[in-house]
């Protein structure tokens, strides 16, 4: 990696973490350029936000296509990049395209994992009924959700809490917790020994947040 990583993020829809990323890499002290934002549905919010900030971007549609294609012609869109940031990217990548960079493919999920993987983190934690709630932000393998985690932070259910406000106060987690992670593994400080990701953490750092 050179100095300054070169990161690309895939969304799917609003974009509101990668606008997070946005801003911290507008900040010249940042050690990531983010070079590419793909979308695998045409038209979302995230690929105007890309736009306002002069990132490059490309639509790929995924729906109704093999997985090999689809992954392919992003693979094509993405040249060469050091990490890749998967931010509310709604598709699982194969095997074959992760190894293509090898812990260092990141994702934000909006539960604690490894309770609630998948689509639905808020909704299904909601209906569990647990009192504390929270995002993950960890690297991806071949499971859903499954990878080695880098960070977490978690704030209280309130009783009168819909899946709208709980959301709302996780995505402020996510939002720190995005950019904090991405200049971990930016700044070569994170490695991976089996399951575990252990991160070099200057004074001050924490890989919890409450909330
Ligand atoms: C975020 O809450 C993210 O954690 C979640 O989708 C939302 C996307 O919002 N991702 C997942 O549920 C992935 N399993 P955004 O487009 O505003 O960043």
């Amino acid at each position: 990696m050179s100095n300054v990583a070169r990161v690309a993020v895939l969304v799917s829809g609003r974009g509101s973490n990668l606008q997070a990323l946005l801003d911290a890499a507008a900040d010249p002290w940042f050690p990531a350029d983010i070079v590419r934002v793909v979308a695998n549905v045409p038209g979302v919010f995230a690929l105007e936000r890309a736009a306002q900030a002069g990132v490059p971007t490309s639509t790929v549609v995924s729906k109704g296509r093999a997985r090999e294609d689809f992954e392919a012609e992003v693979l094509a869109q993405l040249g060469e990049v050091d990490i890749v940031c998967l931010a509310g990217f709604m598709r699982v990548l194969t095997g074959a395209f992760l190894d293509r960079f090898p812990s260092r493919v990141m994702n934000i999920h909006p539960a604690l994992l490894p309770a609630f993987p998948g689509a639905h983190g808020i909704r299904d934690a909601r209906a569990y009924g647990t009192t504390v709630a929270g995002a993950t932000c960890h690297l991806v393998d071949n499971g859903v959700d499954t990878g080695p985690i880098l960070a977490q932070g978690g704030v209280p259910v309130l009783d009168d809490d819909t899946d709208e406000s709980l959301a709302a106060r996780v995505l402020a987690i996510e939002h720190r917790l995005y950019p904090m992670c991405l200049r971990w593994m930016a700044e070569g400080r994170v490695t991976v020994e089996g399951r575990r990701a252990k991160v070099k953490l200057l004074p001050g750092e924490t890989r919890w947040l409450g909330g």
